[in-house]
């Protein structure tokens, strides 16, 4: 019998690529979006992809979309993949941003691993895996919501691990830099070591395949951060005021 995959964001850039990699692979990928249009054509694209179309701000659509879940069908692989990015003006913090961009990046986390936890195929050790990002590893310019919802994510994916480390779920934090997706597409700033989706989605499949229990790439570019996390704080401070799009 396949292997059972659940992708979110999986209509477009890193999930899309994700859930067609999982596919390719023989897996049975139930990919998760709202556009069911975007989510259609990935079907399309491999019988083995089962498109879901669900808001995941909206929890109560969670909880009973798993609740529906057949309690005989047990998940190998989760990847809690669907973010949203959107800068912010520091003189004018726009609230309804930080609202949008915590309720995805981190409520939707949060209740997706409520509602799926259950459903995980223990005794066969299952991975939960989570995508936060590097963006919170230095004060990046207009980042305010994004970076924060990242750190959060981090955090929470990482005390999940020690809270279920008396299970065999491997609790994964994806931690990446730079892909070209639609996420990416509308930064007008350099981005170094931008890397294609179909590369960052084959670095998860196979971290996964391998249990890491925390995946970082580029390993450039996340070799680079730490490297600035060294530096003495106002240095570092100076630095990230240096990088501001003028
Ligand atoms: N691209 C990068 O450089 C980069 C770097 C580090 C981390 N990441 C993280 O990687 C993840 C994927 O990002 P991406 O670059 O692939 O972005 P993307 O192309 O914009 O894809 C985002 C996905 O999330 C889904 N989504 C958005 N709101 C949703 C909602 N309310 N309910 C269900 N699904 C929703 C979108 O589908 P619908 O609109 O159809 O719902 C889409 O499939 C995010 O968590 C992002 O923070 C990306």
């Amino acid at each position: 019998m396949s292997k059972i995959c659940l992708i979110t964001g999986a209509s477009s850039g890193l999930g899309r690529a994700t859930a067609l990699h999982y596919a390719s692979k023989g897996w049975q990928v139930y990919a998760i979006a709202r556009s069911s249009d975007k989510l259609a054509e990935l079907a399309n694209e491999n019988t083995n992809i089962k498109p879901i179309s669900l808001d995941l701000t909206d929890s109560v659509a969670v909880a009973s979309w798993f609740a529906a879940w057949p309690a005989e069908q047990k998940i190998d692989v989760a990847i809690l993949n669907a973010g949203n990015c959107e800068y912010v003006e520091a003189t004018a913090l726009d609230l309804a941003a930080f609202e949008r961009t915590f309720a995805l990046n981190v409520q939707a986390v949060v209740a997706c691993t409520r509602y799926l936890l259950p459903h995980l195929h223990t005794g066969s050790r299952p991975t939960l895996a989570i995508v936060s990002s590097m963006a919170h590893f230095f004060p990046f310019t207009r980042s305010q919501a994004y970076g924060a919802s990242k750190a959060a994510t981090s955090y929470f994916t990482d005390t999940m691990r020690v809270d279920l480390s008396d299970t065999d779920i491997n609790i994964c934090l994806i931690e990446p830099g730079f892909i070209d997706t639609p996420l990416t597409q509308k930064n007008d700033f350099d981005m170094p070591f931008l890397m294609a989706p179909a590369d960052a989605a084959k670095r998860i499949y196979d971290g996964i395949a391998n249990t890491k229990s925390r995946l970082r790439f580029p390993r450039r570019l996340s070799f680079s951060l730490k490297l600035l996390g060294l530096l003495p704080y106002n240095l570092r401070n100076k630095l990230a005021i240096k990088m501001k799009v003028q």
